[in-house]
């Protein structure tokens, strides 16, 4: 194994050696940087290279010239400036679970931002102050303490910063909107070095587009968020197998209309693995039990697998598979809904079967779509502008599809699959009369070549000409992403 790694890592610093730019940026950023920073290049028999460039699917993974990891924002600034004095190429990684390439990775520099892992409670002010190479895995674990929490991600593993850069769906958002409606302030460096504190009145264009716009406006250290009060909560993971999908079907299309308690949420997935479907399906509940009649024709449907209890919110988190396939090469995509209907339900399912069939062929290796019934009401918690979501009006809930495959040589052809899939879904929900030809798609969702307008809608002039003014020369362009 080490030694499969040392050939494979022979090959890599053979390609590299040809990027003496970037091979010389690393060694400008290593003299210029404080004791606080580290640069590491492929040969670091500690792992930490191997571990900088690493992203939970696989196909996000490129080999860097050197992976630095910056230990503050004033050498944050230092590195910035560097590359873009040298236009070198560079990636910036929180979390490492985006589904696009190229949007944390790179042949250049890559940056990972682990070293930014604080976690300060202001209890006066019900905030934290959140650093951006944190999972949220860590800041439920260092909130359990003092009773509160943040409105973050609902799975283990997910990074904190490109989830709250890009919008941010919770387990919290039926009651208090998305992670970028709880938003106060951002610590950042800006394309040109300058570090400052973005809020609303310090710079209310600059605050506007970091809700949403990613890497486009610079590197982000800190995020500082409201907290919510949080006691034990209830929910966990119910397996199923295909005989009963029928049922589950009936009772996912119950709680999505019926359902309208905003403690309560699910996670449906509709999964197609080892020749068939089946189905995981998350519960969530903002409190110790649940009132009768909100989930009790899930638990009554025989189910394959329960891993159900009231417990800390950092369980049910990790109650999730979410790392079952890690190390795939994985893809998402999105479509934006206003209801799912049994209809709705109905031709997700039978996407699941259909492309689980049809890519097996192609070394697919888990399909799922991920069923996300938000409450029509989540735009309204705040009404704030943010780049994301572009409107506050109706009210759109996502559907995540996932597929995780194996050989490179079946990228195009999941790309593609992946497109038509959605495209079908959403032909299927306009003939039913939903209104979603034109609904913004979710960032952390969407294709990596999903076309802006599909996102920022009506937002895009707006983020273009802030982009203008605090990144003239396009220092974040050097980095991958959906870019203004
Ligand atoms: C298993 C799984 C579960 C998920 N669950 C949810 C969910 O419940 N709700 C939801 O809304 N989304 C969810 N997502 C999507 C998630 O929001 C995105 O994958 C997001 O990109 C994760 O952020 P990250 O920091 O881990 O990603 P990274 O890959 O590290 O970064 C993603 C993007 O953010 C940029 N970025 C990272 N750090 C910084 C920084 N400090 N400054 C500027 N730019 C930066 C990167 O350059 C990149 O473009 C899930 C994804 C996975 C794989
Ligand atoms: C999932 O993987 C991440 C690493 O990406 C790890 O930090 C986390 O603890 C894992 N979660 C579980 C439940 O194993
Ligand atoms: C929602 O509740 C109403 C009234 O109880 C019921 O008639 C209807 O069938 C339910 N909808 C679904 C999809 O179960
Ligand atoms: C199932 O999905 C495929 C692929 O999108 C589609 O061609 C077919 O018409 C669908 N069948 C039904 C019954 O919806
Ligand atoms: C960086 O740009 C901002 C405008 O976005 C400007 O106010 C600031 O002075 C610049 N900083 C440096 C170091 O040039």
């Amino acid at each position: 194994m080490a030694c499969l790694r040392t050939a494979y890592r022979a090959i890599a610093l053979a390609s590299i050696f040809s990027s003496t730019l970037a091979l010389d940026a690393c060694t400008q950023i290593q003299q210029a940087v404080s004791s606080a920073s580290t640069v590491y290049y492929p040969i670091d028999l500690l792992g930490h290279y191997e571990q900088d460039i690493t992203h939970w699917a696989s196909s996000s993974t490129q080999s860097s010239a050197c992976s630095v990891e910056p230990g503050t924002a004033a050498d944050v600034s230092i590195i910035i400036q560097l590359l873009a004095s040298t236009k070198t190429p560079f990636a910036v990684k929180g979390g490492g679970h985006t589904a696009n390439p190229g949007f944390s990775s790179t042949t250049g520099v890559h940056i990972s931002m682990t070293r930014f892992s604080g976690v300060t409670y202001d209890a006066p002010s019900s905030t934290v102050a959140i650093g951006s190479g944190l999972i949220w895995d860590d800041v439920y674990e260092a909130l359990e303490p003092f009773g509160v929490n943040v409105v973050g991600g609902r799975v283990s593993g997910v990074g904190v910063a490109g989830f709250t850069l890009g919008g941010g769906y919770s387990w919290k958002t039926n009651q208090f909107g998305l992670t970028v409606d709880t938003i106060t302030a951002f610590e950042l460096v800006k394309p040109n070095g300058s570090i400052v504190s973005v809020t609303t009145s310090s710079d209310p264009d600059l605050f506007f587009g970091l809700k949403g716009g990613l890497n486009n406006f610079g590197i982000v250290t800190q995020f500082t968020l409201k907290t919510f009060p949080q006691g034990q909560v209830w929910g966990g993971l119910l397996t199923y197998t295909v005989k009963e999908i029928p049922a589950v079907n009936a009772a996912v299309a119950r709680f999505a209309s019926n359902v309208s308690d905003p403690k309560a949420g699910i996670i449906p997935a509709y999964n197609f693995l080892l020749g068939q479907p089946g189905i995981s399906h998350l519960m969530f509940y903002d409190g110790p039990s649940p009132p009768a009649g909100i989930f009790d024709d899930f638990l009554a449907i025989p189910h394959l697998t329960e891993d159900v209890s009231t417990r800390s919110f950092l369980s049910l988190v990790q109650s999730a598979p979410s790392n079952v396939t890690t190390g795939a090469r994985g893809a998402f995509h999105t479509v934006s809904l206003l209801e799912y209907s049994p209809t709705m339900i109905e031709a997700i399912l039978n996407e699941t079967t259909f492309w689980g069939t049809q890519l097996a062929l192609a070394g697919a290796t888990f399909i799922s779509y991920d069923m996300e019934p938000f409450l029509p009401n989540i735009y309204t918690h705040n009404t704030s502008p943010s780049a994301f979501p572009p409107s506050r009006g109706p009210g759109y809930v996502p559907l995540n599809l996932y597929y995780a495959w194996a050989p490179s040589t079946s990228d195009a052809i999941i790309h593609t699959s992946l497109q038509q899939s959605a495209q079908h879904l959403t032909d299927v929900a306009i003939n039913e009369g939903q209104a979603i030809a034109d609904a913004p798609l979710y960032t952390n969702y969407a294709l990596y070549d999903t076309p802006l307008e599909r996102i920022y809608g009506a937002n895009l002039p707006r983020l273009r000409a802030i982009k203008a003014e605090v990144d003239p020369d396009n220092v974040m362009g050097l980095a991958g992403g959906f870019k203004f």
